[in-house]
């Protein structure tokens, strides 16, 4: 009986510790936050970063004190989204091209790299290496595709949950320019999403996650039939951005190579961009460990198009248009939770608010409610 009583105490008392530690991570991590940008339309004077899960999604709405000017703000947005406007002024006095010369930038061109050129990683210990062979060389473009290229109103569709219902497929399917994360699949989810694709990027590492390596016929059938629809899209493959990727690259710059002339996907390779692309965001007092592929796309299309819509662009777990829990990504499978380990590398609410503010502003159009 003794035993039992001092078992239970010993597992209140821990539940209290768990507890109260849990509480002061929560306030110490708010104190020490680095240099909060400005906010808010009417200059909210900080924010908040949310670090653990479960007050990422309620912290938004309950519990962060600058959420609210930008949450009355949705919510008009959200009932009439036809009061935004687009300012052209302020979108072509935006700097990103001060810091990324981004037709340069977008791809290695064949006069840029030399065969046995070591390459390094963006986000890697400088002692990873990726020779440059002559296959890879002859997969580069002579010039960067978008050298020039200029497009009306671009949409650039995020992975987010939020599409999901949303039934925003043939609003998309109306732009110039369709620009898409990580080779997320259209097909299926094409009333939520459409099935225009102009460009995607394609992280070497989808081989290994969906296409088994291709190491049976089944998967290079299954790659090439998903290379096949996307006609002459740009396929954006940033190689150099992580070690890991360099033996898939190897598989993928061989399958492509045994494929000339079938294809018609127009490949794009990166070489080490990011560090200009961070010095931009930087000046917005945005500098998280990573930046989400979403805002890259944005800074890319904000060179080639005149006016950017954004779909999807949304990373919280609960619909702000009905407040209904929602996945992670449009096509995770029903059931599957809400995830955020995005959290160890990427700020996405920070990424949100800032991009909500420059919708604010007419600079982009963020697009969060239902279409239809
Ligand atoms: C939405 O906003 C526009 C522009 O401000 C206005 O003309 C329109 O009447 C509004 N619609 C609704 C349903 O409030
Ligand atoms: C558009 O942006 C410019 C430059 O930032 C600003 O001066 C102007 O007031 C804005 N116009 C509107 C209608 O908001
Ligand atoms: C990217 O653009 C910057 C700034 O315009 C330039 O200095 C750099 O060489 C470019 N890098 C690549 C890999 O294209
Ligand atoms: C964009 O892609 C669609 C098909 O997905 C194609 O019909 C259209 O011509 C493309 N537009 C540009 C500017 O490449």
């Amino acid at each position: 009986m003794v035993r039992i009583a001092s078992a239970l105490g010993l597992i209140i008392f821990s539940v209290a510790l768990l507890i109260l530690s849990l509480i002061s991570y929560v306030s110490i991590k708010k104190d020490f936050l680095p240099g909060p940008p400005r906010y808010g339309p009417n200059g909210g004077p900080r924010m908040y970063m949310f670090h653990t899960g479960f007050r990422s999604q309620l912290a938004m709405k309950y519990l962060d004190p600058d959420f609210i000017p930008l949450s009355s703000a949705l919510t008009e947005d959200l009932q009439n989204a036809s009061k935004w406007r687009h300012n052209s002024t302020a979108f072509t006095q935006t700097e990103i091209s001060q810091h990324i010369d981004i037709p340069r930038n977008f791809t290695l061109t064949r006069d840029s790299v030399k065969v046995g050129q070591l390459m390094h990683f963006d986000y890697s210990s400088h002692k990873y290496v990726y020779s440059i062979g002559e296959n890879f060389r002859s997969l580069l473009p002579e010039v960067s595709p978008v050298l020039n290229k200029r497009y009306n109103v671009c949409a650039v569709i995020g992975n987010s949950g939020i599409l999901t219902g949303s039934r925003c497929g043939a609003q998309i399917e109306k732009y110039d320019f369709v620009l898409r994360c990580n080779f997320a699949p259209t097909e299926i989810f094409k009333k939520d999403v459409g099935r225009r694709t102009n460009m995607t990027t394609f992280n070497p590492s989808i081989l290994e996650k969906y296409y088994n390596n291709l190491l049976t016929v089944q998967d290079r059938n299954n790659f090439f039939l998903s290379l096949k629809k996307l006609d002459r899209a740009i396929l954006w493959i940033p190689a150099f951005f992580f070690h890991t990727s360099a033996t898939v690259t190897r598989t993928l710059v061989d399958f492509f190579v045994e494929h000339r002339g079938q294809l018609k996907v127009q490949l794009a390779w990166p070489g080490n961009i990011m560090q200009y692309v961070n010095n931009y965001w930087k000046t917005k007092q945005l500098s998280p460990k990573r930046l989400s592929t979403g805002i890259l796309m944005y800074t890319l299309a904000s060179s080639m198009c005149d006016q950017i819509h954004l779909y999807g662009f949304w990373p919280f777990g609960w619909d702000p248009n009905t407040g209904k829990e929602l996945p992670y990504h449009y096509y995770d499978k029903k059931g599957t939770k809400f995830t955020t380990k995005w959290q160890e590398s990427h700020q996405l609410p920070a990424e949100f608010k800032l991009l909500y503010k420059m919708h604010t502003e007419g600079l982009l159009k963020l697009s969060l409610s239902h279409c239809a």
